[in-house]
């Protein structure tokens, strides 16, 4: 079938759709996504081989378990943009505040980090590299990082861990050497190297469906909570508090994204030029330093 023979969702549709999309992910909708929805809905229906939006509603409804058609609708609603060192200033913070507060503070030499929301996986292996570039402050430590997300395609993709072009553009090539090795018979292609790898683990969560992992020393939510409404950023960050550890933890969110009138229970410092939120317990500490 013709791709562009699939007209553009009608606004009822849209309504549908976007409705279903929001109660089952949170990411909300506004109507001016209605092309881009169009777009992106076109390629599962071409998968499908079904003609109209309509059809493919009716499909996803009609499923004994709907719940796996609605993972391929989210799959291809999401936005999955990212890179390695994507905003520079939190990884610079990281490598020479976070990690070393951390070490010289935690008894239990377990160091657990999430990153929510991960797509492709660049966020948690660059998480990866700096904990690479600091691991003499964890003799003995159990590291984790867990990284999530709630579109399977990225996972795959983050699991294979194969990399190009923009993607490591702000990977330098010191760390190129160190952390990738080149993909045999390509010229672009990266792998990322088990130094990495075998600090990090893919599962899929979804924010608003699935239990959290507990005792987090450090959560990145970075450019996720810019797709939901204010009521599902507030449900977001009041389950994060309870994941993160009060007495170590840091809370990355995107440049772009605030936690005013979202949460009370977290508060903004800025460590070098880095915003960064921790537990409002902590706000006194980090004030005295
Ligand atoms: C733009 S990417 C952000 C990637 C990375 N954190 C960064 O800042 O570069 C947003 C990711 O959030 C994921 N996402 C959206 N809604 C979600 C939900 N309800 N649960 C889990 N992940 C979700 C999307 O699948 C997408 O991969």
């Amino acid at each position: 079938m013709d791709f562009d023979s699939i007209r553009r969702l009608s606004q009822d549709e849209f309504k549908k759709f976007a409705d279903l999309i929001y109660s089952e992910s949170g990411i909300f909708m506004k109507d001016s996504k209605i092309t881009l929805l169009s777009n992106r809905l076109r390629r599962r229906l071409q998968l499908l081989e079904l003609e109209t939006f309509a059809e493919y509603f009716d499909y996803i409804n009609n499923q004994r378990d709907r719940s796996v058609e609605i993972e391929q609708l989210l799959d291809v609603v999401s936005t999955n943009e990212t890179y390695f060192f994507r905003n520079e200033r939190h990884f610079d913070a990281l490598i020479n505040n976070c990690l070393p507060e951390i070490a010289s503070k935690k008894q239990d030499r377990v160091l657990r980090i999430w990153s929510a929301g991960c797509s492709t996986g660049e966020e948690a292996y660059t998480i990866a590299i700096c904990i690479n570039e600091c691991l003499s402050l964890f003799p003995g430590w159990r590291i984790e990082i867990l990284a999530s997300d709630i579109a399977h395609s990225v996972l795959d993709f983050a699991k294979k861990g194969v990399y190009s072009g923009r993607r490591i553009e702000k990977v330098s090539k010191d760390r190129l050497d160190r952390y990738f090795a080149k993909v045999p018979d390509s010229e672009i292609l990266y792998t990322v190297k088990d130094n990495l790898r075998k600090y990090v683990s893919f599962s899929r969560v979804n924010l608003f469906k699935d239990p959290f992992p507990r005792n987090i020393d450090i959560i990145f939510c970075r450019n996720v909570m810019i797709y939901f409404d204010n009521l599902h950023q507030r449900v977001l960050v009041n389950n994060f508090f309870s994941s993160i550890n009060k007495e170590t933890g840091f809370l990355f969110i995107g440049h772009s994204e605030t936690l005013h009138s979202i949460s009370e229970d977290f508060s903004y410092v800025k460590i070098k030029d880095a915003p960064v939120y921790v537990p409002n317990q902590r706000l006194r500490e980090y004030k005295e330093n």
